[in-house]
């Protein structure tokens, strides 16, 4: 039986709670969040599962795997908290990775693993496979709706005025650092696609801020020896919370299942 915490019991967390509450190899034994009400919501949901709602050092000690759908600057405290205490972490918040690389040396460094689900795209796969020789360019052309951009750090400190845009607009085209440090809840998807790739300096990344739309459409295009891929996903977003995409949860929820089940299917 796997003992799971959960940090961060919002969207995805309720997501994943449910979906693990159903497996009978698994348990989860701990809930935590910085809004009280969140857990205490979320466990009168569960069936088969009584949680403890505890703090972060609690909640890890309990956990055989740490699971983090909280907030990119959450990211460093609960993984250097799960990794020292040798507990493996499955992160959601992935753009925290690209500013805090030293984690991966923790994970090493402590025999822990950190598991990164796919997220709500097509084609890290192929990403991975085709990077076993020589990956010439990868481009991520990302379209929201664009009221789920609105409160992101690059459009307030540009004064780009969101409500004004009337017709489909390219509001960003930049590397993977600068994309997680100007949407860091918008575009976890560059991190994941950076780190599995050619890194976050020579990933490539378009937003386009949309009035129209209602989905958060991905469009993923890699060159390289092997030749060329073009993956587009159009997604639906998550029953919660819009800015993310109900494909994020689903794969997290693949991802828990490849590791109660000691399964690693693809590359
Ligand atoms: N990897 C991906 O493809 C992907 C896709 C979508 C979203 N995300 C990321 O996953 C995370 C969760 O997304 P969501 O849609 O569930 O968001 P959400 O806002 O619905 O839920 C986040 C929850 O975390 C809690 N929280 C915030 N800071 C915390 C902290 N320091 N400690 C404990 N709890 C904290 C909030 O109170 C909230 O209940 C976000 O960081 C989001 O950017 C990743």
């Amino acid at each position: 039986m796997l003992k799971i915490g959960i940090v961060g019991c919002g969207a995805i967390g309720t997501i994943l709670a449910k979906s693990i509450d159903k497996n009978p190899k698994a348990q989860i034994v701990a809930l935590n969040d910085i809004d009280e009400t969140k857990p205490e919501n979320l466990k009168n949901t569960l069936l088969a599962s009584s949680p403890k709602i505890t703090t972060l050092d609690q909640l890890t000690d309990a956990s055989d795997l740490i699971i983090e759908c909280a907030h990119k600057n959450a990211v460093k405290k609960i993984a250097t908290t799960a990794l020292n205490k040798k507990k493996d972490i499955l992160i959601m918040s992935v753009s925290a990775l690209i500013e805090n690389p030293q984690l991966f040396e923790l994970a090493k460094k402590n025999n822990t693993k950190i598991h990164i689900p796919s997220g709500a795209i097509a084609g890290i796969d192929a990403l991975k496979a085709g990077l076993q020789n020589n990956i010439k360019s990868v481009t991520l052309t990302t379209t929201k709706p664009k009221e789920t951009l609105s409160h992101a750090p690059y459009i307030k400190e540009n004064k780009i005025s969101i409500e004004k845009i009337k017709k489909k607009t390219t509001i960003f085209e930049g590397n993977v650092i600068e994309a997680t440090k100007g949407f860091p809840e918008n575009i976890n998807i560059s991190a994941t696609l950076a780190l599995a790739g050619i890194g976050p300096k020579k990933t490539k990344v378009k937003i386009i801020a949309d009035p129209e739309s209602k989905i958060n459409i991905h469009e993923l295009k890699i060159t390289g020896d092997f030749g060329e891929i073009t993956t587009t996903t159009k997604n639906t977003p998550c029953p919660g919370n819009p800015k993310t995409s109900y494909l994020a949860p689903l794969s997290a929820i693949a991802k828990i299942k490849d590791i109660i089940e000691n399964t690693n299917i693809g590359t």
